[in-house]
């Protein structure tokens, strides 16, 4: 396997060679639905301690890679493994191994409406670790909270009474609830205004850093791509047909790419690609989350029937 060996020369990540190492690794992942074929020999390659962003056209198979690579969707041919542990087909025990060391936000990812965001985050805290009593879990839940940027009288609040945002980040620690190594993200800007949306891509920086997370994130968001992502990975014609920087995508010639971000949005956003944070980016964000999105439909929109990943997944959502 080829391995790049260069420091990240724009120091937005804390990727180092001695880490370089691969955490998540797809091989000839074949998936399809009756006719439709999703997924034709897609290979990926995801290094610890990176934010892989991971686009490609509305139905390309994004969430359904994320869910075969998560045991949730077991493909028709393929080699899955993540932390070197195989996930397709693994017996229960070996299952819970692994997730425990994963964390997932969801596409449309909703909170358990009848619990509070604490009791949210205790979800899976009760599932892997049964024995724990109730002020330790209620201890972890604060902390998980605070560190999602919440205020911490966050946790006794049902998820109606918080903003989109808010739902975002209480998902994030729940997410977060298990120490994970590695975290899957499935659209999270979605819905959120621009300063939201911006100020939650320097959360998922700012916890990648300080917990030397790896982050598979999938998104649209083109500012999200510029701001955070250390690699991107395109998915089109079944596979994953580029990954590298932004930069190396732009000098190849595939024409979704060009036109994704070369076109009108991707410069916009490639115009604000400065490293600012979020209290300085509103205007730059507003006018490239305007263009890049003009319609986006809040997760909490969407009936918990239509979610995709209406699957209980007890600890993951
Ligand atoms: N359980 C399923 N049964 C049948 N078809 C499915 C199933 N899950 C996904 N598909 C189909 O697989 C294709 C890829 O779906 P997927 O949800 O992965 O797309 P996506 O790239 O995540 O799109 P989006 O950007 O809109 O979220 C779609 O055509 C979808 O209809
Ligand atoms: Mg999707």
């Amino acid at each position: 396997m080829a391995v790049d060996t260069r420091i990240d020369e724009q120091g937005r990540g804390q990727v180092r060679d001695r880490d370089r190492d691969i955490v998540i690794d797809v091989r000839g992942l074949v998936n399809s639905f009756g006719e439709q074929v999703v997924h034709e020999n897609l290979d990926l390659q995801v290094r610890r301690g990176e934010i892989i962003g991971v686009v490609g056209g509305s139905g390309t198979g994004k969430s359904v890679l994320m869910r075969s690579i998560i045991g949730l969707q077991t493909p028709d041919a393929g080699e899955i493994t993540v932390f070197g542990e195989p996930t397709i087909d693994r017996d229960p025990t070996e299952a819970t191994n692994i997730r425990k060391r994963w964390g997932i936000l969801f596409q449309g990812g909703a909170l358990f409406s009848t619990l509070t965001v604490a009791e949210n985050v205790q979800v899976p805290l009760r599932e892997f670790y049964p024995q724990l009593d109730q002020a330790l879990l209620d201890e972890i839940a604060s902390y998980k909270v605070v560190m999602t940027g919440l205020p911490a009288d966050a946790g006794p609040k049902f998820p109606s009474e918080l903003s989109g945002g808010m739902k975002k980040r209480a998902g994030v620690a729940r997410a977060l609830a298990l120490d994970p190594e590695l975290l899957f993200l499935d659209e999270p800007t979605a819905g959120l205004d621009p300063i939201g949306a911006a100020a939650f891509d320097d959360l998922i920086r700012g916890l990648q850093r300080t917990l030397g997370l790896t982050v598979f994130l999938i998104t649209h968001d083109l500012d999200t791509l510029y701001a955070i992502c250390d690699r991107v990975a395109v998915l089109a014609d079944k596979k994953v047909i580029a990954v590298g920087t932004i930069d190396e995508l732009l000098a190849m010639d595939h024409p979704w790419i060009q036109e994704y971000f070369n076109g009108p949005r991707g410069r916009a956003a490639l115009a604000g690609r400065d490293d600012i944070t979020a209290e300085m980016r509103p205007d730059r964000a507003t006018a490239v989350r305007q263009a890049a999105s003009p319609t986006t439909i809040d997760a909490d929109d969407i009936p918990r029937d239509a979610d995709t990943d209406a699957e209980p997944i007890p600890g993951t959502r």
